[in-house]
């Protein structure tokens, strides 16, 4: 049975459905309703009417929300095991509603994240190259059709299925939001693939064409065992590695890291530096000041961090943090971009990225709410 719904749906690490359901109140307005059981790995949105779910869903940024790993606006909603001829259906509906030929530009079938959601990840696979070829061949889903939406059908435990579409620019091409990169072989630590992940979520292909050129200089704090330092060293940038802790000795042969024993957060290089990287287990709020500092006084231009957040209330640690920065930059006058953002490989902690000097990017605030509309 298909229904046509008006929601809209994020997935979240399994566990932060309270953080992600808290940031969707705040952007979306008090008067909608929320749905989010602990665990699931998902937040549902139901809104009063079609047109609210489509201007909510148009004025979602790419960092809009800091715990959404994806996002999409739901079509309609089926019970049973999803076939390609139910997503079909679905699209047929949905195209005699509101007129014209469905149109996808991509497609990504997906589950959440929780353990029953990962058992149905084989499923998603048959399903997505079952359905492709199907789309295709019907004229609906091309990379030509450079305008149009992304498509998305979810999987949900209990026998249910969405089908939704998304913003290409905003959502995330990757099933459930989770990047599968490749991290070489040598890699020091677990970090590795956490800094690799932050790299490809946080920047533009542009931003790192142009901020990991070969001979940039980095100052990592908190360097120890190397993750981070072998990184950038193995893209050939020189990184000053800060920690008292002993480095693995394969982050040292790359050649490229000088390891200081210091203080991270007394430590300051002797001319500005193109990174600062920091994962230092500290407390959130005196790293956000560090970052803050070193970005105002301009001693980095670009820095890439972790936020390590108390249990609980963790939505609000990330406020604050991000006010702290604020503070900073807004007393030194300059412009910045602070992407956050709780990645595949981040636990109890969010990543941060933050450039001086671009235009200032802050979560899109929503100026009208729904159900407030006139
Ligand atoms: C999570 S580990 C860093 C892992 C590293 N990013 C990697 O990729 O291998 C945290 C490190 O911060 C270091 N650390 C903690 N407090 C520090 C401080 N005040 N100054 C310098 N390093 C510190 C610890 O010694 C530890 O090695």
């Amino acid at each position: 049975m298909i229904t046509p719904r008006d929601r809209l749906v994020w997935f979240c690490r399994p566990g932060f459905e309270d953080e992600l359901g808290a940031e969707v109140v705040q952007w979306a307005g008090a008067s909608v309703r929320l749905h989010a059981s602990g665990g699931a790995g998902w937040v549902l949105l139901d809104v009063p009417a079609p047109e609210v779910a489509r201007e909510l869903a148009a004025s979602i940024r790419p960092f809009t929300f800091v715990f959404a790993r994806q996002w999409f606006r739901v079509l309609g909603e089926g019970t049973g095991s999803a076939e390609p001829g139910d997503v079909i259906a679905v699209l047929e509906e949905t195209a005699r509603r509101v007129g014209g030929a469905p149109r996808a530009r991509d497609l990504v079938v997906e589950a959440p994240d929780s353990g029953a959601g990962r058992r149905l990840w084989p499923r998603c696979e048959a399903l997505s190259r079952h359905l492709r070829p199907e789309l295709e061949a019907r004229g609906w889903l091309s990379a030509r059709h450079r305008q149009a939406p992304r498509l998305h059908v979810a999987l949900v435990p209990e026998g249910r299925f969405w089908v939704g579409v998304s913003d290409p620019r905003n959502s995330s091409p990757w099933p459930g939001g989770i990047a599968r990169l490749m991290v070489p072989a040598g890699a020091p630590s677990r970090s590795a693939r956490k800094v690799e992940e932050a790299l490809h979520v946080l920047l533009t292909e542009h931003e790192r064409q142009k901020a990991l050129k070969p001979g940039r200089r980095v100052v990592d704090l908190g360097a120890a065992p190397g993750g981070w330092s072998w990184q950038f060293a193995r893209r050939g940038l020189l990184v000053t590695a800060v920690d008292n802790a002993r480095l693995a000795s394969e982050v040292l042969e790359t050649g490229l890291v000088d390891h200081v024993r210091a203080d991270g957060f007394r430590f300051r290089p002797d001319r500005p530096v193109d990174w600062m990287v920091c994962d230092m287990v500290k407390p959130a709020e005196r790293v956000a000041r560090l970052v803050g500092l070193w970005a105002a006084q301009g001693r980095a231009r670009w820095l890439l961090f972790n936020w390590k957040l108390p249990g609980g209330r963790r939505f609000e640690a990330v406020q604050r943090c991000r006010a702290i920065v604020d503070r900073e930059m807004g007393r030194a006058g300059k412009g910045y971009t602070l992407r956050l953002r709780h990645l595949y490989h981040d636990r109890d902690e969010v990543t941060g990225y933050l450039a001086v000097g671009e235009r200032k990017s802050t979560p899109a605030r929503r100026s009208r709410r729904p159900g407030r509309r006139r």
